[in-house]
């Protein structure tokens, strides 16, 4: 009879993987690199510690890329090529700003198996932005939510509150252009501390507008020093369907430097931010698991009990 207990372990294993793996669900995270340049990519254990944060999304937007020719970022997906067993693709925005010392691109790099880009868009009135978003249409059949626009913002500090508030008109052209309303912004809005007060709220649509939600709230921090405490980067989803198509509770900051065990010092020389995260349910969620399930406990117990007699 003792002997009967290992294969039913292994069956209630097998049943919990089951159950994770329906849970998993597919993550879409936003960190703002900081110059990520040539310089820093030639940094191995800068490299290293990226390579791993990158690796855990499906979707991951670097804000903060000074890298027009595109080396360090290719340098990038090789490693993160190398760690991970997925293939992985990038789609960039030029380079944006409005001094030459300083021009930014968005990039997302992204699990290719998982998820394609079914369009690209760039924002075109360049006096509303330093940098303009450059909204991403992704398609999975991997996620409850098929198809969805990425928008990424990274503000100029001192902008910030007009900058959030123009989101809503890229909003208003990215959903006619797609005829798409599952849209998230994401990145580094500044939406904190000085440049963001609660007072501003009443002066940016994505507050006053019915219909977005703020994932990411006020009270988080998402910078590494100890000195700053401030929400700054954020995600924000429009529309009830699409905030339907995310697992509850799961937009949070990545303390990567507990996760990953990281020190203070070298977090920061990746940059002064944290990533944040947040889960979209996948497809194939327990609904398709459940009479798999249901039949691998049923023979357990069935099992079970023939051995008993
Ligand atoms: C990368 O950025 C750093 C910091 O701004 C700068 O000192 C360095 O010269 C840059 N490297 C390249 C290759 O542009
Ligand atoms: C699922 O999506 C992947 C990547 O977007 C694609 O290569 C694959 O053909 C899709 N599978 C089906 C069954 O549509
Ligand atoms: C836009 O999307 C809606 C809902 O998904 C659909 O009913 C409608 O036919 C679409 N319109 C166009 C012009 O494709």
């Amino acid at each position: 009879m003792r002997w009967r207990f290992p294969p039913l372990a292994l069956l209630l294993l097998s049943l919990l993987s089951l159950l994770v793996e329906g849970a998993s669900g597919f993550r879409i995270c936003a960190y703002n690199v900081e110059n990520w340049n040539w310089t820093k990519v030639s940094q191995s254990r800068v490299l290293h510690t990226l390579t791993r944060i990158v690796g855990r999304c499906d979707i991951c937007l670097l804000q903060g890329v000074k890298d027009p020719d595109g080396k360090a970022i290719k340098k990038l997906l090789i490693s993160v090529k190398r760690y991970e067993h997925y293939k992985y693709k990038e789609v960039s925005s030029k380079s944006l700003g409005n001094s030459p010392t300083d021009m930014q691109q968005y990039v997302f790099i992204y699990r290719s198996g998982m998820v394609s880009v079914t369009g690209t868009h760039q924002y075109e009135k360049k006096q509303s932005f330093v940098r303009a978003p450059y909204a991403v249409q992704f398609q999975s059949n991997k996620t409850a939510i098929e198809k969805f626009v990425l928008v990424p913002l990274h503000t100029h500090p001192s902008k910030a509150v007009q900058e959030i508030d123009r989101l809503y008109d890229v909003f208003e052209e990215v959903r006619q252009k797609w005829n798409n309303t599952n849209v998230m912004f994401l990145g580094d809005f500044h939406a904190s501390c000085a440049y963001m007060t609660r007072k501003n709220k009443k002066d940016i649509r994505l507050f006053s507008r019915p219909g977005f939600s703020w994932l990411i709230h006020d009270k988080m921090d998402t910078t590494v020093k100890d000195i700053t405490n401030c929400a700054y980067d954020r995600i924000v989803v429009y529309g009830k369907p699409f905030l339907k198509g995310i697992t509850v509770n799961s937009a949070k900051v990545f303390n990567f430097l507990k996760v990953l065990k990281v020190s203070k010092v070298k977090a920061l020389h990746v940059s002064n931010h944290l990533p944040v995260e947040v889960m979209l349910k996948s497809s194939a969620s327990l609904l398709q698991a459940t009479p798999l399930l249901f039949l691998i406990s049923i023979s357990a117990i069935v099992q079970y009990f023939l051995s008993a007699l």
